[in-house]
């Protein structure tokens, strides 16, 4: 909010506080933390204005009035809580409860339930009224996201988020003589499998595919005879303690890895290794891009699977410019399942490699053909954070109560560059470390490249590597990119090297990870990562032992670099959504 914005006072239950022009009561209450009950309000979409539980009376003003969309005005004299405001707020509820069919068991909410809390707050009986949408359909997208209209209480915060993303696949349809949210019918629309949609439904009316029901596969795969292994991503280590009471932010590292072997779980890897391969691939590839007048420049990172969706879907004429190296999930799989599997003399194909990921799309990304290695699928199963952490809460695992153990020294062992892939920004200042020693002979003067970091949705910056300006852009979701897409269509020179993210914030705020969310949530998250690397002794990906011996031992041969390291992208049509779902 600009500096020049006048302030004023008003009251808010008889105290005075200070407001500023365009601020809603609701902004006002929230920053002096007063609390006013609220559903459909999310800091990160516009105020819906649809739950009406955030009531207030206003003295001198007839009725009532919702908090979140009611602009403060000098001298109001706001009551947060009164008769008049708990009976209606007691109707509304019960309306909401039959919009909401109630599956408590299998809900990401299913430990921390606003509704459910409301309803006890205010007494409100929650089948008083029969469920109005018990027959509605649960839609599947692709085999990332279940959306199960029949909890929607059509909100709209979906709509909007989805929006907000670039993807715009979620919309109202008239239905009778209501509005209901439901997938586009439109071909030129499809999900892109972000999930931010559901990090940002306040009711769990989605999930994950298979969130609730194969959470336990990979280990019935262990009594099966197979060699399970884990592999758990850079942002993880600062969001999962959040699923177990922890602070915002807290590291887990040595926990998780604990907690892991506590299922049985004897091989367990850190992706921000393969991380460290990634950063190395992509710095050769835009040194070479750079140089070579007929290559397509920007460089697009390209380990983002929703960021990659969109381009495929709503972009294809951009795809020559998505670098072609792996993601470090599909790359890490790839790399057990080659280089590890020869090493302990395995069968790859009794190897089951199991994913900790922070996004719903990575999902979709191991089922894509193009990151098959042969006949051998690099990665067999993706369970999200939230996954995970009910996993663990399953088998009596509390990560608070666990003793940390030390990754292995070798292939757990990632620089300070691999674990900053988490954060918005992480992906390109790994691969700028690198790619300035590569070009210059010689370290960048400050590792830290504060102008690519940060949660905000779209950085500019210009890297100065040996005298030669590097334009930069980092973009998060969707339609930050298109924006960027955009200045291209009109200046094709505008950027030399482009990281996009599909998430608020990238993978820490990622559509696995807990809920709620947040940007001073999605802050602290990245910090805990960005402690990491300073903390780090090796934060170049080319100084890590372990890339060097594999660089030595297998990456020598340029037919393992190909097979392990690259991959290809194609146009992709709208995918044929199958509805109705059934669990
Ligand atoms: Fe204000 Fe829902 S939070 S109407």
């Amino acid at each position: 909010m600009s500096k020049n914005k006048k302030t004023f006072f008003i009251k808010i239950n008889g105290k005075s506080y200070r407001a500023k022009e365009g601020q809603t009561i609701l902004d006002v209450a929230l920053k002096n933390k007063i609390f006013i009950t609220r559903l459909c309000y999310h800091p990160d979409t516009v105020a819906q204005g649809s739950c009406r539980l955030c009531l207030v009376e206003i003295k001198g003003k007839k009725g009532l009035f919702t908090a979140c969309n009611t602009q403060a005005e000098p001298e109001m004299d706001i009551l947060t809580d009164s008769k008049n405001i708990s009976r209606a707020k007691q109707t509304n509820l019960e309306l909401i409860f039959t919009e909401h069919c109630e599956e408590c068991a299998d809900c990401i909410y299913k430990y921390n339930c606003s509704i459910k809390e409301f309803a006890k707050e205010n007494k409100v009986k929650i089948n008083k009224f029969p469920d109005r949408k018990k027959d509605h359909p649960v839609h599947q997208f692709g085999p990332a996201l279940i959306f199960d209209s029949k909890k929607c209480i059509d909100c709209g915060i979906c709509v909007d988020i989805c929006k907000k993303v670039g993807a715009c696949f979620l919309e109202y349809e008239k239905k009778g003589d209501f509005y209901e949210v439901t997938p586009s019918s439109d071909p030129k629309k499809d999900c892109i499998y972000c999930g931010q949609c559901l990090t940002h439904c306040p009711v769990g009316a989605f999930e994950g595919v298979g969130e609730f029901e194969s959470i336990e596969e990979p280990l019935k795969q262990k009594d099966q005879g197979k060699t399970v292994v884990f592999q758990f991503a850079p942002s993880i280590r600062s969001t999962i303690g959040e699923e177990f009471g922890m602070p915002h932010g807290s590291i887990v590292t040595g926990r998780l890895i604990a907690a892991i072997k506590k299922l049985g779980i004897e091989n367990v890897f850190d992706v921000s290794v393969a991380a460290d391969v990634t950063t190395i691939e992509e710095a050769k590839e835009l040194i070479e891009r750079l140089g070579d007048k007929k290559a397509s420049v920007p460089m697009f990172t390209s380990c983002c699977p929703g960021w990659v969706k969109y381009l495929e879907f709503y972009q294809p004429e951009f795809i020559p410019h998505l670098t072609s190296v792996r993601s470090p999930q599909i790359i890490m799989g790839g790399l057990i399942k080659t280089y590890w599997a020869e090493k302990n003399n395995i069968d790859p194909k009794d190897i089951v490699v199991v994913s900790i990921m922070p996004c719903v799309a990575k999902k979709y990304e191991i089922e894509r053909p193009e990151v098959m290695i042969g006949d051998i699928k690099p990665v067999d199963h993706v369970l999200t954070t939230r996954e995970f952490a009910q996993l663990l809460k399953k088998h009596k695992i509390d990560l608070k109560e666990v003793k940390a153990v030390a990754p292995d020294p070798f292939i757990s062992a990632p620089t300070g560059a691999g674990v900053i892939y988490g954060a918005s920004g992480g992906v390109m200042e790994s691969a700028l470390r690198t790619a300035y020693k590569m070009i210059t002979g010689k370290k960048l003067p400050k590792l830290e490249l504060k102008q690519v970091r940060g949660i905000e949705g779209f950085k500019k910056a210009e890297i100065d590597i040996d005298g030669k300006k590097l334009k930069v852009g980092v973009v998060n979701g969707a339609a930050n990119a298109q924006k960027i897409l955009d200045e291209l269509k009109e200046n094709p020179k505008a950027y030399d090297y482009v990281e996009m993210m599909a998430c608020f914030g990238g993978c820490i705020g990622g559509g696995g990870q807990p809920v709620p969310v947040n940007d001073e949530i999605r802050k602290k998250r990245a910090q805990g990562l960005y402690n990491i690397d300073n903390r780090k002794n090796i934060r170049m990906a080319d100084e890590s032992p372990f890339v060097k011996t594999l660089y030595k031992e297998f990456l020598a041969d340029h037919d393992n670099v190909h097979k392990t390291c690259h991959t290809t992208f194609s146009k992709k049509e709208k995918e044929v959504h199958p509805t109705p779902y059934k669990k």
